[in-house]
């Protein structure tokens, strides 16, 4: 399994179980000298090439490293892609003892995990993300892969980095909405951990991001996620758990993207929370504040994604396809019974699924 050094530039008072005070580079420069190789890589996108890779140029192993650059965005996580980081490892005398490090987003955390897991049947990498949503989700967990014929994630490998190493220092240049996409995630975390954390989160003012706290609270949730990729790192049961609000915040990204309008996947997210923890209420009784409080919290923060009730059987035929469940005349879900209290492998009928869109729509005001 992965393990994250969570390392922190702006010096807290106080650190994590886990988190280092040397700085990124300093951590970098630990874990490239006890992860034996013959050769490095760095992989990044067009973007963090520019912005990121220069923070890390002064580490001397990245000195001699070599450098793979695909462009940046979701839709650049293709086969294309990929081939062009195989063709660059063998052209460059990668071997079976090299070692892949992926600076960027999840777009490069799954890539090139992806390629690390095939090239050569397996070379180890190291995840360094430089997004919040990266941070607390794509980059930990050992999940990667790529897009193939329109189908998000559909070639991929549970394949775990040797380190994901965490830095503050990337959170304080993303703008709100990238801060709030990672927050999503941060907030599902919270939800199926402790009432405790999802109080804390709550506090949380997009407006004006005190980035100390915010570290803290990533730190926590890194460690949240970690605790169920242990358990079950393959997804046979507890890490499902995971998959709170995505069922519905995956058919409204791709509904946003059929529209070309899309919306950051954090934010599809925050908004199928309010829809799947209305099925939560409804099904296993999640309690009633809870849910206004939390529907509250997202709609002040997130906004809205229009859609009208022609929109739900399409929205219904998105849900089926991305659960394979078509031949079934329900869809499985990941619910709560209360914060903290996971029950996996529910089911709602299509009405009930109808009933959490009008909920959605009420909540938000459309
Ligand atoms: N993104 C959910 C998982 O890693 O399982």
């Amino acid at each position: 399994m992965n393990k994250a050094v969570k390392t922190n530039d702006s010096q807290p008072a106080s650190l994590p179980l886990g988190g280092s005070r040397r700085g990124l580079l300093g951590d970098l420069g630990v874990i490239l000298s006890e992860i034996k190789h013959d050769k490095l890589f760095v992989l990044t996108d067009q973007h963090t090439a520019k912005l990121c890779f220069p923070l890390l140029a002064n580490v001397a192993a990245i000195k001699d490293a070599g450098q793979i650059v695909i462009p940046a965005n979701d839709t650049n996580k293709t086969l294309e892609n990929l081939a062009h980081i195989w063709k660059h490892l063998t052209e460059n005398g990668a071997t079976r003892h090299s070692l892949l490090i992926n600076l960027g987003g999840g777009m490069i955390t799954d890539i090139g995990g992806f390629a690390a897991a095939t090239f050569k049947r397996g070379i180890k990498y190291i995840n360094i993300p430089t997004t919040l949503l990266g941070a607390v989700d794509a980059a930990v967990g050992g999940k990667t892969g790529i897009n193939f014929e329109g189908f998000k994630n559909e070639i991929g490998a549970f394949y775990p980095a040797e380190y994901v190493l965490i830095s503050s220092h990337f959170f304080s240049t993303l703008n709100h909405e990238d801060i709030l996409s990672g927050f999503a995630e941060m907030l599902k975390h919270a939800l199926i951990h402790s009432e405790a954390e999802w109080e804390k989160l709550l506090l949380f003012d997009a407006g004006n991001v005190d980035y100390d706290w915010l570290t803290e609270a990533v730190f926590r949730s890194v460690s949240i996620k970690e605790h169920i990729v242990e358990k079950d790192p393959f997804e046979h049961n507890i890490r499902k758990a995971l998959n709170l609000g995505h069922t519905i915040g995956h058919a409204f990204e791709s509904f946003a993207l059929e529209s070309e309008k899309p919306v950051l996947h954090g934010y599809a997210v925050a908004w199928g929370l309010i829809a799947e923890l209305y099925l939560s209420h409804r099904v296993c009784g999640f309690p009633k504040e809870k849910l206004q409080k939390t529907v509250r919290f997202i709609h002040q923060n997130y906004g809205a994604l229009p859609i009208d009730c022609d929109d739900y059987e399409h929205l219904y035929e998105i849900m089926k396809h991305d659960k394979k469940n078509e031949r079934s005349s329900s869809i499985n879900f990941t619910l709560l019974a209360n914060i903290g209290d996971i029950k996996i492998n529910q089911t709602a009928d299509k009405e009930l699924v109808f009933q959490a869109l009008d909920f959605y729509r009420d909540s938000v005001g459309l």
